[in-house]
């Protein structure tokens, strides 16, 4: 495992962080809270120590299964990352900005914005009873709420880093200008954003200004939730409230498949699942600092530890890249 500097903070995480979204349950067709707390500790036993997760995974469950599964483990080698600024639970009393109705249980579920300095110090003190600890390595704003000032919410998370709740400040989802003004109240160590080898948008103006500014980039679903394990042109099904039978419809089933199986061969020469030679590319990419990789269970998350053993020569590299203009 290779260990990496976050921006300009002091942080150093693994590589591969492990992403604690899917175990949560909602929108994911549900979860096995044996399983995730194995995924939790095989990550942990093969090199990952840094762990992402959220208020909103699972309505607090994700941080919760991660607070029973790190319990007596040494916390200074573990980094916890998580969020605030989803609120499901009606405690914004309509204030924010509406995001989206998630469903639980059949249950609609209004889901908003809300980063205001009182909402983040609220949630900040959940997770923190929620994962069993009294300091959070990087917090970071999960969406930007136009209806909160940025500086507002910088304002909160300086004043958690001055209490020593929180160790480092970070966003999610923000884009440039969104960041340069961030950057304006407090040191900004990474942008938490979507990256993928279908989906390299970042490249263009993002990834340009978080090198020149010294920001981390902390890549999510760089499997694109699944689909680019493969297995779901196989044998694999979804359940039916599992928010991928829409998600995956985005991409061009036929080219992503042909794509898999144009670069199926480089891994097989090196004894690698397709898994880990796409997340092996994705923490390869320029700006990336750290790729965050879900999985479910133990199986899954040794496996993607162990995507930073493969080698990959500059011909390999460039091969892949060929054939990704094929699914654009
Ligand atoms: N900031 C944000 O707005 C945001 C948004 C999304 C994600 N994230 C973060 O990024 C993390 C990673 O992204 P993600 O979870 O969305 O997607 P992902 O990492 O691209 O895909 C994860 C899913 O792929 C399947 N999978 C993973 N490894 C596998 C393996 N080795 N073999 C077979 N299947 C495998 C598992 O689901 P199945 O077995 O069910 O197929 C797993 O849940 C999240 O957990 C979260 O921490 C952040």
């Amino acid at each position: 495992m290779e260990y990496r500097k976050t921006g300009a903070s002091g942080l150093e995480l693994s590589a591969i962080t492990y992403g604690a979204f899917a175990i949560g349950g909602t929108m994911w067709g549900g979860t096995e809270r044996s399983e995730a707390i194995k995924a939790i500790h095989a990550s942990l036993d093969n090199g990952v120590t840094s762990i992402d997760t959220a208020p909103f995974y699972g309505f607090g469950l994700s941080e919760e299964m991660i607070g029973e599964a790190i319990k007596g483990k040494d916390r200074s080698r573990i980094q916890l990352l998580t969020k605030f600024g989803l609120v499901w639970d009606g405690s914004n009393n309509g204030k924010g900005e509406f995001f989206f109705d998630a469903e639980d249980n059949g249950k609609k579920i209004p889901v908003y914005k809300y980063a205001a300095k009182a909402n983040v110090v609220k949630e900040v003190e959940e997770s923190l009873q929620r994962l069993g600890t009294d300091y959070i390595d990087l917090l970071q704003i999960h969406w930007p709420d136009a209806t909160t000032p940025i500086s507002e919410t910088m304002e909160a998370l300086e004043q958690l880093i001055r209490q020593g709740k929180v160790r480092a400040a970070g966003v999610s989802n923000y884009s440039v200008a969104q960041l340069q003004e961030a950057q304006q109240s407090i040191s900004i160590a990474s942008n938490q954003v979507s990256y993928s080898m279908l989906n390299r948008t970042i490249e263009q103006d993002l990834v340009p200004y978080t090198v020149a500014n010294n920001i981390g980039i902390i890549a999510y679903s760089p499997l694109e939730r699944g689909l680019l394990t493969g297995k779901y042109f196989k044998d694999a099904a979804l359940k039916s409230d599992d928010h991928r039978n829409g998600y995956f419809g985005q991409f061009d089933a036929a080219k992503v498949k042909a794509f898999l199986e144009a670069i199926t061969p480089i891994a097989a020469a090196k004894q690698a699942t397709l898994s880990q030679l796409v997340l092996r590319w994705t923490t390869l990419q320029k700006g990336i600092t750290v790729v965050l990789a879900g999985a479910r269970n133990a199986q899954q998350a040794i496996e993607n530890a162990a995507a930073m053993n493969i080698d990959l020569t500059q011909e390999e590299l460039a091969f892949i890249n060929q054939q990704l203009v094929f699914v654009s």
